[in-house]
């Protein structure tokens, strides 16, 4: 056997054994010998660079290489379906495809609804070709290559499925609930924000750029709709059963049922059960399972009628408000929070929920000792939903009052005009807001210092070494090594994160300082316009509103803020350590105001510069690059197979198409 062939059997096989252990749950190997055939293929295609192939099962780990989604069409639109919340509704659905059906007997197909991203994955000559989000459902994000990364989605299947040349597939990447707490522990560790159920976090990692990224973060897929002109069965369940044999993970929960009582009987069971399955769940889809019959039912504008979804009700318990606590965020916002007593909720103890804000007490007029209903609907943070007043007796304790003055300094709260919150105003010396201040200051869209986190933070506050952002830059080595068992290698790593932050552009700078309501794009307008922090201290309200996109409320803040003495000592201060505050000689060379006060909108693939790096040269040029065409639009900056649905909303509102050539001699 030469190399080229043991190649293709080593590929074959390695695909074969993916899936017995990813789809089958039944590998015939051990993952020492899978490592070793793997091995095996890697040094041959290394040898072999003439016969790479994307589909290979080397590809499964993904690539560092930062990569931006193509929007694509999808062949066939991506509809939804429509929710039903209770039985009474699931009949009227039944009765209605009764009717549509005038009266003919028909099977249901019942199945679960998985609670992930829709996907759409297409295959040719029995090769994944490429794999689509649902995004608007008409038009949604290449991500094959992310794609590619998941075990259990097939990239090639074996020539004895007889697959048809062409087809679609669609169904639901998930992140298992076993991936989903290891990520998140993964993340408390590393001081990240942590996802709030495994849905954001499948969202949020086939999203990512990076597929190592994805490779690692060990996503799943179910399937569960297979489209094509020439599919094999006549019903939608052997065609899921066909589809299965060829290779993909179809959900083992789906049922054949003839009567609207097996309906009800398959959600009352998996009601129950699907507390045991690996991925979460949201409710159970109905489908008419002959597609002759789906065909005669049709569509409505948004969804088919031949289906529907079944919702089941989160989790709910009854327990009793003890007492309510009130926490201060960064930004000096008061949370109130219920403290009960403890129950089983979707399989974690939960003690504590969230109150929001005053009026949220006030709607369900809370007394301490309450019986509350406490629910937890796929979000980590579990809720109030609703007080049981009949179960009020001579027990109860005192109506929960909001506090008025901050639990942690002491000073009179405030509340915004149109806002829900309450605020300690306090931002100067109130604890966790100084806290949150200095994490904002360091975080990756400001100073980026990353050698530091949150928790390091906290302990340097606690010590009395930082006290504000300036303070970062008097550290000296002797406080800070031994710390919480610190070498002295990552006391330097710290330091030279820290110095290396006086290098961050002035835009950054400023977004970095937190003044209130300039977030990163005003702070970007802002350094631009005014060019270094002198000026834009000078700089009158009228000034400030001749900026492009600075209204009264920025324009306000800017002005309180730098008339504050501490404050004008604090940029003194940054000033003095090196920190950058007006634009480099260089920014200010590469910045014009050619495309001031245009709207520009990015579609299509490039090939001079990637989208981000036109998206920065908009930017840096005056213009502002906006998301969606509309009849404020200047021009599109279009590149190759720009989507069919923005070239013909373009046409009808007459806006101006510019090529990559012709965008950039504008600004050059
Ligand atoms: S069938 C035309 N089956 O629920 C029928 N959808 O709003 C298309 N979903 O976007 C969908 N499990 O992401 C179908 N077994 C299942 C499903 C399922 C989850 C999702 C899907 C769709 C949404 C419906």
């Amino acid at each position: 056997m030469d190399e080229r062939q043991r190649i293709e059997q080593l590929r074959a096989e390695l695909h074969r054994h993916n899936h017995a252990y990813y789809v089958l749950n039944q590998p015939e190997i051990s993952d020492f010998e899978f490592d070793q055939l793997m091995r095996e293929l890697q040094d041959l295609e290394q040898r072999h660079p003439e016969l790479a192939d994307p589909n290979s099962p080397t590809q499964r780990v993904g690539s560092d290489l930062s990569h931006e989604f193509r929007q694509v069409v999808h062949r066939r639109p991506m509809l939804s379906l429509a929710n039903t919340y209770n039985r009474d509704e699931v009949r009227e659905w039944y009765e209605r495809v009764s009717e549509g059906l005038s009266g003919q007997s028909f099977q249901v197909c019942c199945e679960m609804k998985f609670d992930g991203l829709s996907i759409s994955l297409h295959y040719r000559n029995g090769r994944l070709e490429q794999a689509v989000t649902r995004g608007d459902g008409v038009q949604g994000d290449d991500v094959t290559e992310n794609v590619r990364t998941i075990r259990s989605i097939p990239l090639i299947l074996p020539p004895e499925a007889n697959c048809p040349d062409e087809f679609e597939i669609r169904g639901e990447v998930l992140m298992p609930w076993e991936s989903f707490e290891a990520l998140n522990r993964e993340r408390a560790e590393a001081e990240e924000p942590l996802f709030a159920n495994p849905r954001n976090a499948a969202s949020g990692t086939l999203k990512s750029k990076n597929s190592a990224v994805v490779a690692q973060r060990r996503l799943d897929a179910y399937l569960y709709y297979l489209l094509g002109d020439d599919i094999p069965g006549e019903s939608h369940y052997d065609n899921l059963q066909e589809a299965r044999r060829w290779g993909f993970k179809i959900g083992p929960q789906m049922r054949l049922v003839n009567t609207l009582q097996e309906i009800y009987d398959y959600i009352d069971y998996w009601d129950v059960e699907r507390k045991n399955l690996p991925v979460a769940t949201d409710g159970i889809v109905l489908k008419v399972n002959s597609l002759a019959q789906q065909r005669s039912l049709g569509l409505t504008a948004k969804s088919p009628r031949w289906a529907i979804a079944y919702k089941f009700m989160a989790e709910r318990q009854s327990t009793i408000l003890r007492e309510v606590t009130f926490q201060v965020g960064r930004t000096g916002a008061i949370t109130p929070v219920a403290n009960m007593d403890p129950i089983q909720l979707s399989g974690t103890v939960v003690r504590r929920a969230t109150l929001n804000n005053e009026d949220f007490i006030r709607k369900f007029d809370l007394h301490l000792g309450d019986h509350v209903f406490v629910e937890k609907g796929g979000e980590i943070i579990p809720k109030i939903v609703d007080v049981d007043v009949e179960a009020r007796d001579e027990n109860l304790g005192p109506r929960v009052e909001f506090i008025t003055r901050c639990p942690e300094c002491g000073t009179p709260l405030v509340r915004y005009e149109g806002e829900a919150a309450h605020y300690c105003p306090n931002d100067t010396s109130c604890p966790p807001q100084l806290k949150g201040r200095i994490e904002h200051f360091i975080s990756r869209k400001a100073m980026n210092i990353d050698s530091l986190g949150p928790e390091t933070v906290a302990e340097y506050f606690r010590r009395g070494i930082i006290r504000d952002p300036a303070d970062l830059y008097e550290i000296r080595r002797d406080q800070i090594s031994g710390a919480r068992g610190q070498k002295d290698k990552s006391a330097s790593k710290i330091l030279q994160g820290i110095q290396q932050s006086t290098q961050v552009p002035f835009e950054r700078v400023l977004y970095a300082l937190g003044i209130r309501f300039v977030g990163e794009t005003a702070a970007k307008t802002l350094a631009r316009y005014f060019k270094s922090i002198d000026r834009l201290a000078e700089a009158s309200m009228d000034e400030l509103l001749q900026v492009n996109g600075i209204g009264e409320v920025i324009a306000q803040s800017i002005q309180s803020w730098f008339q504050n003495a501490q404050n004008q000592w604090f940029v003194d201060r940054l000033r003095s350590y090196g920190v950058q505050m007006e634009l480099s000689e260089e920014e200010l060379s590469q910045h014009s105001d050619t495309l001031q006060g245009q709207s520009i909108v990015i579609s299509g693939v490039f090939a001079h510069h990637s989208r981000d790096e036109y998206k920065a040269l908009i930017e840096r040029h005056g213009g502002k690059n906006v998301g969606s065409i509309s009849a404020k639009t200047s021009f599109i900056l279009a590149g190759e197979n720009m989507g069919p649905a923005k070239l013909e909303k373009a046409q009808k509102l007459g806006i101006r198409i510019v090529g990559e050539d012709e965008f950039l001699s504008m600004i050059e």
